[in-house]
């Protein structure tokens, strides 16, 4: 089941039961000859007409598009097109910059995660985050890795142990760290906090996994254990990156949106969703020029 709204919520919020998806994936990436997905896999989450202001200046204007399951969904575009105010407002981490609005709908299994009675914190456990900046707390493994469940209401130390391992396990560290899961999480290399915060983000067993730019502070082998993670990840997870590497996204991703700037008559510059497709056909074929200008360099 999934619920949305808080106990306390007196709202009438729909409770929607997550059905298990038949999907047919397509491989990811470009290494993998490209194959497009015969059918589309089920959307997890819609976004519909969605535009996000920053009081009264609207930074993205009009995005629709679908994040599908178990899929990973790469944002690109220069910077400032307003990739990262999106991914925010999926977990409605937007809520948390004052003056911050969304308009359009967000669905997530088909419910408005803006609807009066909809608790943020329940979109967050459902919709997970991995910053730009590796952000471990100042704790030791295990406890950034429990804290979530703990708050969760898990107690038990036994239950606790199980989830550390299984999340240090998926997140790909386990193996590097079962030695040492009372080491300060600090004490890390910059990739290995980056799969402690991956790690952490797993341990509450979300559905999607947000993730802004998760590689932009790591040297290229760290970053290719995060590329191979993903990969991994993707079987469980739904995955949505911000990256402004284009490669990256060629490499790991099924779907690809671009989003640009635009500039408007009152020389306002909004971010605008320019095409989203297959990941293989936005860098082979894309269908807007702009697109073709960006991933070919002559633009952004
Ligand atoms: N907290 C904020 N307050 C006001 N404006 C913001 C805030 N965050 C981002 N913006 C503005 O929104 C636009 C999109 O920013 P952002 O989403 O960070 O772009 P990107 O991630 O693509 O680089 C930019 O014009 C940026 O200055
Ligand atoms: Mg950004």
């Amino acid at each position: 089941m999934t619920n949305l709204s808080s106990s306390s919520a007196t709202t009438d919020v729909k409770v929607i039961t997550m059905t298990d998806k038949t999907s047919v994936r397509p491989t990811a990436g470009l290494g993998s000859a490209g194959k497009s997905p015969a059918i589309a896999a089920e959307p997890v989450m819609d976004l519909t007409d969605v535009s996000v202001f920053y009081g009264d200046f609207e930074a993205v204007r009009g995005v629709s598009l679908p994040i599908r399951h178990n899929q990973i969904t790469a944002m690109i575009g220069p910077s400032g097109c307003g990739k990262s105010t999106v991914l925010r407002a999926l977990n409605r981490m937007n809520d948390l910059v004052a003056g911050a609005r969304v308009a359009g709908s967000i669905t997530y299994h088909g419910q408005d995660i803006y609807a009066p009675g909809v608790d943020p914190i329940q979109v967050r456990r459902h919709i997970g985050m991995v910053f730009q900046k590796a952000n471990p707390f100042p704790k030791s493994i295990y406890d950034n890795i429990a804290y979530g469940p703990r708050l969760n209401g898990i107690k038990r130390r036994a239950e606790l142990d199980v989830i550390v391992e299984e999340a240090l396990t998926g997140a790909a560290l386990w193996d590097e760290v079962k030695d040492k899961l009372k080491t300060s999480g600090l004490a890390l290399s910059g990739g290995q906090q980056q799969r402690l915060c991956i790690a952490r983000a797993i341990a509450v067993k979300p559905e999607v996994i947000l993730m802004d730019e998760p590689c932009s502070a790591l040297d290229p082998i760290a970053t290719s254990k995060i590329e191979e993670l993903m990969f991994q990840l993707a079987e469980d997870y739904t995955i949505v990156i911000v990256t402004h590497n284009m490669q990256q996204a060629a490499r790991v991703s099924h779907y690809t949106s671009f989003f640009t700037a635009e500039v408007d008559d009152a020389g306002v510059r909004h971010g605008r969703l320019v095409e989203f497709d297959d990941t293989q056909k936005i860098f082979t074929n894309p269908a807007e020029q702009r697109t073709e200008d960006y991933i070919t360099g002559r633009f952004g």
